[in-house]
């Protein structure tokens, strides 16, 4: 696997494959990688000729008081994990050369009608600097088709929408999270929670899944179920900010609906943790 920092050799690799033919797929990180990101390069993999991988760790997308610093970065591991998946290709920018002209008047991309609701209350301008750095990364890899994990489901939202409105000729398919075998979602962040917090994590999921269950059997008091789980967790050592059961396009769903996605966002100690879980009948 060839790794490359500079967007020109990225795009003199991927203009070769294009000028033959192949089908381009792209999986966007921040890197720090777990079997959750290799299901999305395995995924890619499967429905492409050539696969690029991305590793950069976007400041436009962590408010003031977030991780930004501490975000784990691991790049020489993350290398070996892309080629051991058959990654053809990695993309690891820097700053500079993702910004080159500084971030303070930069150009940027806005999904309206999506980011200010459940991840955009409680993390203003997340979207914003999400949906302006992937729209950088299509422009710069140009693939056919670019994988995101479910886990996410709001970028995911969010990315649709946007290649939507800009007519982009990308391909977005969605992956199921992947799970601990407790059912913690695998995430990058998993590993700032102590041996204690990491035994609770899993309640996160319990309570989502309670609340399908429940949807299962014809309960329809959105409200209350929300309200319940948001106690549980509290009882339990998080702190929710918010547990939400939404159509899958994250609007309300009505009290006929047939498919929802319970979202919820919880801190563990200085950790937040996202989740959902996805109903059709
Ligand atoms: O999901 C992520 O890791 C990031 O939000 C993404 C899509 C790589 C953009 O920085």
């Amino acid at each position: 696997m060839a790794s490359v920092h500079r967007v020109a050799e990225l795009r003199d690799r991927v203009r070769g494959w294009k000028r033959a033919g192949l089908r381009v797929g792209f999986v966007p990180t921040m890197g720090n990688l777990h079997a959750g990101h290799l299901q999305l390069l395995t995924c890619a993999r499967q429905q492409a000729d050539r696969v690029v991988a991305s590793v950069f760790v976007n400041p436009l997308q962590f408010g003031p008081n977030e991780d930004f610093d501490r975000y784990p970065r691991t790049l020489s591991e993350d290398a070996a994990k892309l080629e051991s998946v058959g990654c053809d290709l990695l993309f690891a920018p820097s700053v500079t050369e993702m910004y080159p002209h500084g971030r303070e008047h930069l150009s940027g991309v806005r999904v309206p009608a999506l980011s200010e609701l459940l991840e955009g209350e409680f993390r203003p301008g997340f979207f914003d600097g999400v949906a302006t750095v992937v729209s950088i990364l299509f422009n710069q890899v140009q693939p056919d088709m670019a994988v995101f994990g479910e886990k996410d489901w709001q970028q995911l939202q969010v990315v649709r929408r946007m290649v939507a409105d800009l007519h982009l000729p990308i391909e977005i398919v969605g992956h199921p999270t992947a799970r601990e075998a407790d059912g913690l979602a695998l995430s990058s962040r998993n590993q700032y929670l102590s041996a204690q917090e990491r035994k609770l994590a899993p309640l996160l999921h319990r309570e989502l899944q309670r609340i399908v269950d429940a949807l299962a059997q014809a309960r329809r008091d959105y409200a209350a179920l929300q309200a319940r789980a948001e106690e549980q967790l509290r009882a339990s050592g998080f702190e929710p900010q918010y547990v939400a059961i939404r159509a899958p396009d994250l609007q309300l769903p009505t009290v006929d609906a047939r498919e929802w996605v319970v979202l919820a966002a919880a801190f563990l100690g200085r950790t937040r943790l996202i989740d959902n879980r996805y109903l059709r009948l």
